[in-house]
This record gives C-alpha cells, sequence and structure tokens, in this order.
C-alpha cells in the first residue's frame, strides 16, 4: 500500500485530497491541527501539528522517523485577510508572520526534515500547493492588495524550487489547485475541492508524465509561468 502524508487535512482541498486517496487505496498520514472527520480515519494516520510552530513541526518528523512516504504533499495554507479593507492585510505583524510560517517557511521545513522518508519510498515526490496569485505572471490589482499571501506563495515557490535545486532525487512540483469552493476561496469559486482533488491524484498517479520537476503546473495539468 502507498502512503501520502497530507497537510491540513481538516477541511477544504485537504480533506477531499484525503477523501481521494483513501478510495484509490492509499494510506494517508493526516498532518495539522484538526483531524479530518471520523468517516476517514480508516487508514488515517493523524499526526497533529500546528503548523506555525517549529518545535512541533520538528516533533512530527521525529514521531515518523523511519516510516516511508510515497508522496508528500504540503497543502496547509492561511490567507492574509477575508477583506482588504481589514487592517489585519498589511498591518498586523503576528498575522503577516503567520502567513509567510504556514504558507512558506513550514513547507520547506517539513520537506527537508522528511528526505529519508521520502527517499524511501517509491515515487520520491513532493507536491506544494501554490497559487496564480503567487507568479509575477498573474500580477494584478487584486493580487497587490493581497501582498502577504501572494508574496508567501511566490516564496513557496522559490523555496521548493531551491529544494528541487539541492535534492536532485526527489522530484518536487509546485501545483496551483485552482479557485475553489473553500473557507479560503468562497463561495463564488469556479471549482469544488473534490474536482481539484480528483484532478491532483491524477497527476500524482501520472506524475512521469504531468508534472514538471521545480516547476507549477495547474491542477489540470496545464503548464504556469512563474
Ligand atoms: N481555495 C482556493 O481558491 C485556493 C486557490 C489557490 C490556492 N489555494 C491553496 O490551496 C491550499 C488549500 O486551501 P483551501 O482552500 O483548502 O483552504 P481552507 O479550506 O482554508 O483549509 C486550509 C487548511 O490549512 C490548515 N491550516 C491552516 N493553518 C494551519 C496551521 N497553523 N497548522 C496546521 N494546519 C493549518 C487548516 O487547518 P485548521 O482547520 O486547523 O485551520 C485547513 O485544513 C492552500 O495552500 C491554499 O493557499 C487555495
Amino acid at each position: 500500500m502507498k502512503t501520502v502524508a497530507i497537510t491540513g487535512t481538516s477541511r477544504g482541498l485537504g480533506l477531499a485530497l484525503t477523501r481521494t486517496f483513501l478510495t484509490n487505496g492509499w494510506q494517508v498520514i493526516a498532518i495539522g491541527r484538526h483531524l479530518p472527520d471520523a468517516s476517514t480515519t480508516l487508514n488515517v494516520r493523524i499526526e497533529q501539528c500546528d503548523l506555525a510552530n517549529g518545535a512541533a513541526i520538528r516533533a512530527v518528523a521525529a514521531n515518523l522517523r523511519d516510516v516511508k512516504i510515497d508522496v508528500l504533499i504540503n497543502n496547509a495554507g492561511v490567507y492574509d485577510a477575508v477583506s482588504v479593507d481589514e487592517n489585519d492585510a498589511t498591518t498586523d505583524t503576528t498575522k503577516l508572520a503567520n502567513v509567510f510560517q504556514v504558507n512558506t517557511i513550514a513547507p520547506k521545513l517539513l520537506s527537508e526534515l522528511l528526505v529519508p522518508n521520502v527517499q524511501a519510498g517509491e515515487d520520491k515526490l513532493i507536491i506544494s500547493i501554490t497559487s496564480g496569485m503567487g507568479t509575477y505572471a498573474e500580477f494584478d490589482t487584486y493580487h497587490a492588495k493581497h501582498w502577504a499571501y501572494s508574496a508567501s506563495k511566490a516564496a513557496l515557490n522559490y523555496a521548493m524550487v531551491s529544494f528541487a535545486e539541492l535534492h536532485p532525487d526527489i522530484k518536487t512540483a509546485l501545483v496551483s489547485p485552482g479557485w475553489m469552493q473553500t473557507s479560503m476561496g468562497g463561495s463564488d469559486a469556479v471549482i469544488r475541492p473534490e474536482e481539484s482533488a480528483e484532478a491532483i491524484y491524477d497527476l500524482v498517479a501520472n506524475h512521469p508524465k504531468k508534472l514538471l520537476n521545480a516547476g507549477i503546473v495547474d491542477y489540470t495539468g496545464r503548464k504556469m509561468d512563474f
């Protein structure tokens, strides 16, 4: 049985990915603050972790010592503010730091700590969920107003391309999941997280053909520019 480790599995895309991988016969290591709901717990190993806390991330990696991980998906993320009218979007330094900790630092740190686990796996694949908002190619005024989230995803892209450079034996891919109807994406979004999760599963299952090392694709496999 193959094993995927997924961060942020309590809701949204992470929960949908958890269900999709379980349906396809994988074991899931769920890493996050809250647990996936009870219906998904068969074949799920829970690793409770606040990804804003470096010591907690190190503790998870220690718990997982000698556990083979075929695929790691860095999915957990936070938005900077629901509205750019909120002062929090630009002036609350504690909230700003949390955005970079969860969206940028945690995926890079967790990936580094789990290198031996991924090297022991079959696929040797790490996916980090990014966003078009983190690309210069799609830069616009809305992204500029939500600069903290956008910059954290641009920094994630840089961090994981750096990871790819330093770990050529591991395939390191960035995937943009589309605008999804989740608590982050809101109800006006264009796809359900389940659709994105199915498509991302297909990218994983066919990763030799469909995923770029050190590159970004969207959930349909379309190449994106940084
Ligand atoms: N929704 C979109 O339209 C969209 C578009 C582009 C990219 N993305 C990206 O897709 C990914 C999933 O987004 P989503 O829409 O599914 O978001 P979501 O519904 O808001 O879920 C976010 C997940 O991240 C977890 N998380 C947040 N802070 C955490 C922390 N400190 N420690 C541990 N877990 C934490 C949450 O867990 P808790 O329940 O504990 O808070 C939750 O499971 C994110 O990386 C996001 O940036 C989303």
